[in-house]
């Protein structure tokens, strides 16, 4: 692939997922106005996270990525944000506590709108309508008028993601992330959450050690890490449109730049490597990622590391796996074993919500035992192949909806008509998220053993 890449050499690409925007000269319009608008992230804050990716490729540290599956412009309010927040830094907690590894934190938030799906209409009855792309896109009310993709949503995605990042920065960077507030955030937990005394246990620790620490001069005064959290956005660059239009030069290094979130993934159904969406992330600098599905042979992958990780720079590109819990065990290693004798350093990185999606009383769902299920797989599949199972990927809200089944609460297919609130997929609660951290932080804490044990014997 010697052929130049500029912004917009996607758009001779083939493509999939396009919406049919009735009238182009509004959209353009549109991606002009966006052009001009102010970038959403930096440059050297997506380079920062790439380095801490980096660590995580060479086997120091984890990932933990999540958020809901699609944001949403009637979810837009400061509770939401903070609630999301909260649980995810609880999981933050768990596992850097839990398991003593730094911990990368990477929302799906602030820029998570476009939707890709599997089929292009949607039929009720007897109606046949334009499928829900997203709310950048169009409506999710089943009427002609909502579908209709509206360029318009672009602008409000952009307003909404600056202001939700807004307030996610005074959250990690303001005191609220400060490691003294980590009782603070149990005000959370729903009554009788199973997850509560253990939550507390970890809670009293850290607050001992704190202690322990301001006795001996160490403060979060005199030391921003007590009292600041890096977190990063990132979403899936399924519009591309809109990432162009938000795609700038870095003036301190001269490179292109996704300013639309520090790191965009490419979803499993558009990673055709001669098609638009891999010619577009090819050319900016951001650390990216690749969802990688049962479809993906060990020759495609190679191919696509090669397009999009020319250098083989570690942090560079996270593989971010979803395969299903019943069919991990046949998919995940042979993808290992093709990585690891090219020498390609890559994150890798567990979606257990993708590939375990079942319908039941109407509603899409997830167990959560076979969310579990895949997850301990991808650990015993990376212990016996020797390499750094190296994060998570998720879809979860700070909320108590009733999406997922199972877990501490043990929700059941009736239960999910009570708080089924996605606009997409369904979504771990916050209880079932912080039971999923503390399985991690066994299992991570598991494999360090493990390795203390080899070193020292
Ligand atoms: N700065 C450290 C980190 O981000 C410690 C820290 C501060 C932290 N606030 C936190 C860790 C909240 C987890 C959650 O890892
Ligand atoms: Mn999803």
């Amino acid at each position: 692939m010697a052929q130049t890449w500029t912004p917009n050499s996607w758009r001779q690409k083939p493509i999939q997922q396009v919406p049919d925007y009735p009238d182009h000269a509004v959209l353009e319009a549109v991606e002009a106005r966006l052009a001009k608008y102010p970038p959403l992230v930096f440059a050297g804050e997506a380079r920062r996270l790439k380095s801490a990716l980096a660590n995580v490729a060479e086997g120091r540290g984890f990932l933990l990525q999540g958020g809901d599956c699609a944001e949403s412009f009637a979810e837009h309010g400061a509770d939401t944000i903070r609630d999301f927040f909260r649980a995810f830094l609880q999981m933050a907690v768990v596992l850097t506590f839990g398991a003593q590894q730094p911990v990368v934190k990477v929302g799906r938030i602030a820029g998570q709108f476009a939707k890709p799906r599997s089929s292009g209409v949607e039929k009720q009855g007897d109606v046949t309508l334009p499928s829900y792309r997203g709310d950048i896109i169009n409506g999710i009310e089943f009427t002609e008028e909502a579908r209709v993709p509206n360029p318009e949503r672009q602008i409000m995605a952009y307003r909404q993601s600056a202001a939700t990042l807004n307030l996610l920065r005074a959250f990690a960077m303001g005191g609220y992330a400060n490691l003294e507030n980590v009782h603070q955030w149990m005000l959370g937990f729903v009554k009788d959450s199973p997850q509560a005394e253990r939550y507390r246990k970890l809670a009293d620790r850290i607050s001992e050690t704190m202690d322990f620490m301001k006795a001996i001069g160490i403060t979060s005064e005199n030391h921003p890490s007590l009292r600041e959290t890096d977190f990063f956005t990132s979403h899936e660059a399924l519009l591309l449109g809109y990432e162009q239009a938000l795609t700038r030069v870095d003036s301190t290094s001269g490179d292109w730049y996704a300013t639309s979130g520090h790191m965009i993934w490419i979803g499993d159904r558009t990673r055709q490597p001669d098609h638009a969406h891999i010619e577009y992330c090819r050319g900016i600098k951001n650390p990216l990622g690749l969802k990688c599905g049962p479809s993906l042979t060990a020759d495609g992958l190679l191919e696509l590391i090669d397009l999009l990780n020319p250098a083989n720079e570690a942090g560079r590109l996270t593989l971010i796996c979803r395969f299903g819990h019943d069919r991990v065990a046949e998919h995940l290693p042979r993808l290992i074993r093709a990585v690891e004798r090219e020498g390609k350093k890559v994150v890798w990185s567990c979606d257990p919500m993708h590939g375990n999606t079942i319908t039941l009383n109407n509603y899409k769902t997830r167990p959560f035992e076979r969310i579990l299920s895949e997850v301990e797989s991808f650990f015993q599949i990376h212990r016996a192949e020797g390499t750094h199972p190296g994060g998570i990927h998720i879809e979860m809200t700070g909320n108590d909806v009733t999406e997922c089944t199972g877990g501490a609460r043990a929700l059941s297919g009736d239960d999910l008509a009570d708080r089924y609130h996605t606009h997409c997929d369904p979504r771990l609660n916050a209880d079932q998220a912080l039971e999923l951290a503390f399985l991690l932080a066994e299992r991570m804490k598991g494999g360090r053993d493990e390795k203390k044990m080899v070193v020292n014997g």
